[in-house]
């Protein structure tokens, strides 16, 4: 992980947020290619979602819901975790999670452990922010930031209902912020304070909740081996009953083979009618789906597969991470599936005269109306293409003294390190080609 993480600071990916400051605990920022990856991640999910289904909708709604959102999803009495407080080193530490503290005294030891700790006894601490909203700061100007964006969706499906012509089986999807004041965030981006989640809210027929269960567990698994995660670093896990949340009869988590051992990087839950029966009670509305012709009205059972997308990011910059030999030299190479690679290709002009970083640069013009491409002339070829390949790119296209004669350019590829000559007429049909080509982690099997 620490390697990770410095590649992703060096590079421009992540970094530790309000560094002038001194930063804040478990906060991070993304950097310029950090953007890019992580978007590419979520585009990757939209278009599983919405591109390629037509029984899904988008929905975007609001981070400060009505308080009475809370109350009715359980959240406010039940969204807790176990924390005590050492009285000795003033820290805070999960009392279910006290073998992954550490105390704060030296020698350093597991919390309790220690000659001088003194524990409190346990206590139940709320994750939800709060905060007020408007000028006046009383009881019922109390809100929350959310800490899922799943009840977005639930307070919406009446609108849904309406005008989006869909009937159950369909789904509502959601991207966005999610936060939650976690006693013990850590482990880079995997748990923050403040993180993004790639949501959907299923809605079936009471008697299809196993099978879309079962339909959603495989398709959300097989999505991350299509982005090219390693097989034996993938795995579904359900959940035993004494794991599962208020809401679930049932639970597995595709989890994925972190630095930091086996861990969560997606659930998917079967919810049942909790959510929208609460919602129907708190705001005495009727949240029934009418079938019009057959007069059958019901409420829908929901299947929740829900991701986070900063998980997901480190998931894929961990699988791709690789170190390998070059002329004697060690490079650092994220091999990421094209698709989600920040930057498709780089245009190299090999030499910063003689013509060649004007056609450079009309190969980048043709090019960036496609795909997101980089244009660098600084330094020597061999450290430019270094820099690439620690971003990901997969594709580097160096103009040479024969580009200028033949109007060709060389193509190397980022893994297997050929390079091929291709005429410029053709370049970006070939990076389309292989844009789209079924792709493997050329790290399968290799540790
Ligand atoms: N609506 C259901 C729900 O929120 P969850 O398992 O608590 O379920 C879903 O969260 C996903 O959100 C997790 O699988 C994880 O990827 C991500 N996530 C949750 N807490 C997180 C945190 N503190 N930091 C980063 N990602 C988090």
């Amino acid at each position: 992980m620490d390697k990770i993480v410095s590649l992703c600071k060096r590079r421009g990916i992540i970094f530790p947020s309000s560094e002038i400051y001194g930063g804040i605990g478990s906060s991070y920022d993304y950097g310029h290619y950090g953007v890019l990856l992580k978007n590419n991640v979520k585009a990757e999910w939209w278009r599983a979602l919405l591109q390629e289904r037509d029984d899904v909708v988008a929905l975007d709604s609001a981070i400060i819901q009505h308080p009475r959102t809370w109350e009715a999803s359980g959240h406010l009495a039940g969204f807790t975790d176990p924390l005590v407080d050492c009285r000795t080193c003033k820290r805070r530490y999960r009392a279910d999670k006290l073998e992954d503290g550490q105390c704060g005294e030296k020698p350093s030891k597991r919390p309790g452990q220690g000659p001088n700790c003194d524990l409190t006894e346990s206590r139940n601490f709320n994750l939800m922010f709060q905060t007020t909203v408007g000028p006046v700061q009383d009881e019922g100007s109390t809100v929350f930031l959310r800490p899922e964006t799943a009840q977005g969706i639930f307070l919406n499906f009446k609108h849904y209902l309406q005008f989006s012509r869909k009937k159950p089986p369909f789904g509502i999807a959601q991207v966005g912020k999610s936060f939650r004041n976690e006693i013990t965030p850590g482990n880079f981006v995997f748990r923050m304070r403040e993180f993004e989640q790639m949501e959907m809210e299923f809605f079936v027929p009471p008697d299809e909740a196993d099978q879309w269960y079962e339909f959603w567990k495989q398709s959300r698994y097989d999505w991350y081996l299509k982005l090219g995660i390693r097989e034996d670093h993938l795995r579904l896990r359900p959940h035993d009953p004494d794991e599962l949340s208020h809401y679930s009869s049932g639970t597995s988590d595709v989890e994925y083979l972190y630095p930091i051992g086996w861990q969560e990087l997606e659930g998917i839950a079967k919810r049942g009618d909790f959510d929208l029966t609460q919602h129907a009670e708190f705001s005495r509305q009727n949240l029934e789906y009418v079938d019009t012709t057959s007069g059958e009205r019901y409420l829908p059972h929901v299947i929740e597969p829900a991701a986070g997308a900063d998980r997901a990011t480190l998931a894929f910059l961990c699988d791709a991470y690789d170190e390998d030999q070059i002329d004697g030299d060690t490079r650092t190479v994220l091999r990421l599936h094209p698709a989600l690679a920040p930057v498709k290709a780089a245009v190299l002009p090999l030499v910063k005269k003689d013509g060649q970083p004007e056609m450079a640069r009309e190969i980048l013009t043709e090019l960036r109306e496609r795909m997101q491409v980089e244009y660098d002339e600084g330094g020597a070829i061999g450290r430019r293409y270094r820099r690439q390949d620690e971003i990901g790119t997969p594709w580097s296209i160096t103009v040479d003294h024969q580009s200028i004669q033949d109007r060709t350019v060389t193509v190397r590829d980022r893994d297997s390190l050929t390079q091929v000559r291709v005429a410029i007429s053709e370049l970006a049909a070939e990076l389309d080609r292989r844009l789209h080509a079924p792709w493997q982690s050329p790290k399968l099997g290799a540790d």
